[in-house]
């Protein structure tokens, strides 16, 4: 069967059952058809996206950002940030945007994207005809690291279990990835950037498509083209899904 059939098929299942499990269905039942006849086999609808170490239970978006601002997980980033960056935007979005970590201003204000890089990214979104409201903006980690620093593998993994959870109640229908950071560790890929950008992969069935972090782009303005391609494939992707951002 071909991929993105096969992937529209997981999407649509995918849903489905997230909406059976919101709606507090725990398990469904299928029948699997085999040559000595058919078979009921239950399935139960927890989780797989928090069944990670430290487990953090919660009902809601608003639940799950309150519990990532009492979170101390990771004692340098704790001591150092002023507001903890959850994510801002419109929860209902159906197009998430997902970076890296905050930076100064973000750190500040408690907003992500609101630096020079976030000036950037709401031009991007102008470009093709959408405003910072209009969609859902998150970050792989929700503390600035020190200095800017890239995010250290411990600290990624720490706020993992918070990104899948806030992935899982926007419930996007399509998420783009800004730079390599946000791609290799939501994807858990080493392909670098520069190859990945622009192409449909999928996330637990989510389609997701990486571009060019905006930082980067301000350090190589050469690579806006590139960037400028992705966001139009991102439209299409939008439109040929009939996703109403
Ligand atoms: N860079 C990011 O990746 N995220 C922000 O929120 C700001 C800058």
């Amino acid at each position: 069967m071909r991929n993105d059939i096969l992937n529209d098929i997981i999407q649509q299942v995918r849903y489905h059952l997230v909406s059976l499990k919101r709606n507090g269905t725990s398990s469904v039942f299928f029948e699997e058809y085999r040559n000595d006849g058919a078979q009921t086999v239950p399935f139960i609808l927890e989780n797989p996206l928090s069944q990670t170490e430290n487990t953090c239970s919660v009902s809601s978006l608003e639940e799950l950002a309150l519990s990532v601002h009492n979170c101390s997980r990771c004692e340098e980033l704790v001591k150092n940030r002023t507001h903890v960056v959850f994510g801002s935007g419109n929860k209902h979005s159906r197009l998430m945007f997902i970076g890296e970590a905050p930076g100064h201003d973000e750190d500040i204000q408690g907003l992500p994207f609101v630096g020079n890089a976030g000036r950037l990214l709401t031009k991007m979104l102008a470009a093709i005809g959408l405003s910072r409201e209009e969609v859902y903006i998150a970050n792989v980690i929700k503390c600035r690291p020190p200095e800017n620093r890239n995010p250290l593998p411990d600290e990624v993994q720490n706020c993992a279990e918070f990104l899948h959870q806030q992935i899982e109640y926007i419930n996007p229908e399509i998420i783009c990835t800004l730079g390599s950071v946000a791609t290799r560790n939501l994807l858990q890929t080493e392909t670098p950037i520069t190859q990945l950008h622009g192409q449909r992969l999928n996330w637990h069935g989510i389609p997701v498509l990486p571009t060019f972090h905006p930082s980067y782009l301000l350090r190589s303005p050469h690579m806006k083209k590139e960037a400028w391609r992705d966001l139009i494939t991102l439209m299409r992707i939008i439109s040929e899904q009939a996703i109403v951002v």
